[in-house]
């Protein structure tokens, strides 16, 4: 079949028969590649372009298909022209498209180019404008805990290990430690578009170009830091999808691990926040419920960014240089983490910025749990004793408030507490209220107030240079 005959312009006279349509749906990645016609547009200006520059084409040529593509993109995203689902890639759609409103001339835009740097370019430019999208997203959640933050560093709250009450926090210092995971998901986000800001154009099929492509105008013109440097690299690694989906999956494991304790604090049991009605469910069944589902789809949806990460390593991981087939895979699984990890960060933010914080029963964790403990054997340390023997001691108080039902170390009587060590005195009580307990913690990073002030203060300082 002649090129003339066919839509397709891979369809050519190599092949004496079609593929049949199980064959083309089978090979097609038509509909992953949809959000990228626009970004395979204007690579193809920037190349075509660069060809009557470089004197490759004729300027009128190039002149005519530079003109052409942007009316085409302009027609996409006016909906005058629908991408047609019946072609193998966004690439071949693009030049059939221009093919037949140009003809022969539009049969030179692929010069000195093949789809393999072609889809190593459009991946870069999308990801170049989705994944600061996604970046911004995360600093507006950065933002709003901050902003929960600032008005909660004095609220009490139970600090956890093991999900067993530990010592007392505050609320802005269990939520700017959120905030500080976050910033660094941010970090890992900026370090990948910096590692696939390089331009790979005029890579060719594998082995470059014999033409007098000019690769640093192309890079120049779509705003690419650097070129890529070696051709065979160029089009056979997706590092740069691998990274991404990595500091996708950790992000992830962040908002789940947020979103855990958001199904735990929303309970009955523990009360510590009450989710706005707006972002929880209700049951079919049980008319009383208000379940948070929304905290529940994203720790869900974590597995599916994991199983992306997985798809994406184990696609590449036996593939010998240079570009294979199926690296097409890559956009399905890279996508799909991304759109997660949008949308669960964009819910997330939402959620938690509507909702109410229960002051009185975050302050009441601290209280019953022997969660000052600690605190009085730092008091006994601070009075000489070694910590081990401080320990054991707050231990032997501990015990006894067990076995006698006091519920709080602050309500035993000091005859009995002082029968424990000498260096008991009354002044103990006054270390060992919550609030004692978190005001004595002031080392840089620790919950006294005006420590937890510094970080949020940085914290405002990273939202603003990145918001
Ligand atoms: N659609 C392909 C991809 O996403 C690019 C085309 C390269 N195909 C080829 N047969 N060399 O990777």
């Amino acid at each position: 079949m002649s090129h003339e005959k066919s839509k397709s312009p891979l369809w050519h006279g190599r092949f004496s028969e079609g593929p049949d349509a199980e064959a083309v749906a089978f090979e097609t990645s038509i509909h992953v590649d949809t959000r990228m016609a626009l970004d395979d547009i204007r690579g193809s200006v920037a190349h075509a372009g660069m060809l009557g520059k470089s004197g490759i084409i004729p300027a009128s040529e190039s002149e005519l298909i530079v003109g052409e593509l942007r009316k085409i993109a302009a027609d996409l995203e006016a909906g005058a022209i629908e991408i047609d689902t019946g072609a193998e890639d966004i690439h071949s759609f693009v030049e059939g498209v221009l093919t037949d409103r140009l003809g022969d001339v539009g049969r030179k835009v692929h010069t000195g180019r093949s789809r393999n740097d072609q889809i190593a370019l459009d991946e870069r430019l999308y990801l170049k404008r989705a994944v600061p999208e996604l970046r911004l997203a995360v600093v507006s959640l950065v933002k709003t805990l901050v902003g929960i933050a600032s008005a909660h560093t004095e609220t009490l709250l139970s600090g956890y290990t093991h999900l067993q009450r530990a010592q007392p926090v505050t609320l802005a210092h269990h939520l700017t430690a959120w905030c500080w995971m976050l910033e660094r998901d941010h970090g890992r986000l900026g370090d990948a578009l910096n590692r696939l800001d390089r331009m790979p154009l005029g890579s060719g099929a594998l082995a470059g170009s014999g033409l007098p492509l000019d690769r640093a105008a192309v890079a120049s013109e779509l705003g690419f830091a650097e070129l890529t440097r070696n051709s065979l690299d160029a089009v056979a690694d997706r590092d740069y999808c691998l990274e991404l989906a990595s500091a996708l999956s950790i992000l992830m494991t962040h908002l789940s691990r947020f979103c855990e304790e958001v199904v735990i604090w929303s309970t009955e049991e523990f009360k510590f926040i009450d989710l706005s009605e707006k972002w929880s469910t209700g049951s079919s069944i049980m008319p009383q419920k208000k379940n948070p589902d929304f905290a529940e789809l994203i720790r869900g949806r974590t597995g599916k960014v994991y199983g992306n990460l997985i798809a994406l390593l184990t696609m590449m991981k036996a593939l010998p240089l240079s570009y294979d087939r199926d690296m097409q895979e890559d956009k399905e699984s890279l996508f799909s983490a991304y759109d997660t990890a949008l949308s669960s960060v964009r819910v997330f933010t939402y959620m938690i910025g509507t909702a109410k914080w229960n002051v009185e029963r975050m302050a009441s964790s601290c209280t019953g749990g022997h969660a000052n403990a600690t605190d009085l054997a730092d008091y006994l340390v601070r009075k000489g004793m070694p910590f081990r023997t401080a320990h054991a001691v707050a231990a032997g108080v501990v015990r006894e408030c067990i076995d006698s039902g006091v519920s709080d170390m602050v309500d035993l009587p000091f005859e009995r507490f002082s029968t424990h060590s000498p260096l008991i005195e009354t002044d103990v009580y006054a270390h060992l209220t919550p609030r004692a307990c978190v005001s004595a913690r002031d080392l840089p990073g620790g919950p006294h107030p005006s420590r937890v002030a510094e970080q949020i203060a940085e914290l405002e300082a990273f939202v603003r240079a990145n918001g």
